[in-house]
């Protein structure tokens, strides 16, 4: 089998893409997760896909002791790709000290242990640091703006924590991958985002609202200075992103890295409005859409889309699948769950 990565967090959305992504390219992934927002079903989807169980632990990243015994018993692990993390903007604003607490503890309790060894590692970022950028797109050298939540200070923190044990320790490699907007699902239809209770991100909403879950859905604002007065955003197919994080464990192993704190955009470089992403669901799938326009949404940011050259230069990385590929495979997850309820 190939090198050991730790995927914690690997039966969520994006973590249980990047899991198939680092098996396909010959990795052995190896799962943490504290099932707080996943289901261990996912364990058995991505064996229907891969043909392979990956091993899993349950216990959570918090946990100082329980994190320390485990890495010291998997010597072998020569990278950790960490998505564990809560990452809800809205509930975030609720709970700062849940969402500090948590994003913090797991992060420093996976560092901590390699003090003096090497290791590569992934951090989940977001380009939820930039806020409205001043200028688009945006480039990883964008300044990082006060956040709009403590959701978006976890990421920035973050950020700031990994940049500075970097500095100190050269046996640190770590690459921040500053995501803009993931959504669709696999292929095969058996993995996918799975919200828990109302949607607060966009596509669930859309899905749930052709199948019939949601009566319909509101677009929230079309009187932005864009094209067609709604939000743009730059989103990208799960499936890319997962392979960016294999692009970034190779970059690292090879010794390419410029420095052993790197940050990459990762994104298609494209800008999309709500009503774009409305339409371009309707055409791609047949379903029609109930939606009304509603009032902005406290928080957001009006248009950010990504410069995403340098991943393309440095990780050799490059999204491959459109807004069509993104729709169609998201509604066929969706009406895949609604059979096969998790
Ligand atoms: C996208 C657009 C909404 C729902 C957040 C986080 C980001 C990442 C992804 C974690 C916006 C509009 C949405 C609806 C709508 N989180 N919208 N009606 O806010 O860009 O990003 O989620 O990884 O870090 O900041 O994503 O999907 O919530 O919204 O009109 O019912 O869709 O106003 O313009 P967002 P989103």
């Amino acid at each position: 089998m190939g090198k050991k990565i730790l995927v914690t967090g690997g039966t969520g959305f994006i973590g249980s893409h990047t899991v198939v992504e680092l098996y396909n390219a010959g990795y052995t992934p190896v799962i943490v997760d504290n099932l707080s927002n996943s289901s261990i079903k996912i364990l058995d989807q991505i064996e229907k896909i891969i043909g392979y169980k990956p091993e899993f632990h349950e216990f959570d990243l918090c946990d100082e002791r329980k994190t320390a015994a485990f890495l010291e018993a998997n010597p072998d692990i020569t990278g950790i790709i960490h998505f564990a993390a809560f990452k809800a903007v809205g509930e975030s604003v609720e709970k700062p000290l849940e969402y500090y607490r948590n994003n913090f503890f797991s992060l420093i309790n996976l560092l901590t242990p390699y003090k003096g060894k090497n290791i590569n590692f992934v951090f989940s970022s977001s380009c939820t640091v930039y806020g409205q950028p001043d200028v688009l797109p945006v480039t990883e050298e964008a300044p990082v703006k006060k956040a709009e939540s403590p959701y978006g200070n976890t990421k920035q923190i973050a950020e700031e924590i990994l940049s500075e044990t970097a500095t100190v320790n050269s046996n640190y490699k770590i690459v921040a991958l500053r995501y803009f907007n993931p959504v669709g699902a696999h292929e095969s239809a058996l993995i996918g985002e799975l919200p828990i209770g109302v949607p607060q991100n966009l596509i669930p909403f859309v899905t749930q609202t052709a199948i019939g879950k949601r009566e319909k859905i509101t677009v929230f604002g079309d009187d932005y200075n864009t094209p067609d007065g709604s939000c743009i955003r730059d989103y990208i197919h799960v499936v890319d992103l997962a392979k960016a994080h294999v692009a970034a464990i190779k970059r690292m192993e090879e010794g390419k890295s410029a420095d052993n704190y790197e940050v990459f955009n990762i994104g298609t470089g494209k800008g999309t409005t709500v009503l774009e992403i409305i339409k371009a669901f309707e055409s791609s799938t047949g379903e029609k859409l109930n939606y009304v326009i509603g009032p902005r949404r406290a928080g957001d940011i009006e248009k950010v889309y990504g410069d995403v050259s340098k991943s393309t230069r440095e990780l050799g990385w490059k999204a491959e699948l459109n807004v069509d590929d993104m729709m169609k495979s998201a509604w066929e997850w969706e009406k895949y769950i609604q059979k096969n309820p998790f």
